[in-house]
């Protein structure tokens, strides 16, 4: 049993690989990847072994809640090179993280959102393959919007799908 000074004691040593694996939850593989990346650093023991401050958890937990999140790889290295000195984010620092993806994400849950809805109905893209499709996206009448599926950027409840005339393609769907 622990008494108060063993949980007053805070454990202050760098961590071996292994043991940063095992705390973050992150494979090793994917701790030399970041390394490399720069998105980490370790120091060298005398026997070339890595070893890992403390603050390098916080560093590899924010890449992964904003991996969870989506965000790619090369915005997450760009956040975390913009902060003073190269530091570790503090709270506020992932505070203002999260609000600088806040738009992406908006957009992302927005394309989710329409991707989940839209998904067993025609997309827009041109393929004219299933039954709906003559009648969503006739002669192909999509194209004039652009590439790719049409119907599942985000608003996209306004464009045409007649050829001609505007109409709710989101109502012809269903
Ligand atoms: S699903 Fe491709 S054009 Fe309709």
């Amino acid at each position: 049993m622990k008494n108060d000074d063993d949980a007053d004691r805070k454990p202050t040593h760098d961590l071996s690989v292994g043991e940063m694996a095992r705390r973050s939850g992150v494979t090793v593989s994917a701790l030399h990847f970041y390394e490399t990346k720069g998105l980490i650093r370790s120091a060298r023991t005398s026997g070339n072994q890595r070893r890992y401050s403390r603050d390098m958890l916080r560093r590899v937990s924010v890449i992964k809640a904003a991996q969870r999140l989506g965000i790619p790889l090369s915005e997450i290295e760009g956040a975390l090179r913009a902060l003073p000195e190269a530091r570790t984010p503090t709270a506020r620092d992932w505070e203002r993280l999260a609000k600088r993806w806040k738009d992406d994400l908006d957009d992302r849950i927005q394309r989710m959102v329409l991707l989940r809805d839209r998904l067993t109905g025609c997309i827009g893209c041109g393929c004219l393959s299933m039954k709906l499709c003559p009648l969503v996206n006739p002669a192909d009448s999509m194209a004039d919007c652009g590439a790719g599926p049409q119907l599942l950027e985000p608003g996209a409840e306004g464009k045409p799908a007649d050829g001609g005339g505007r109409r709710k393609t989101r109502r012809a769907i269903v």
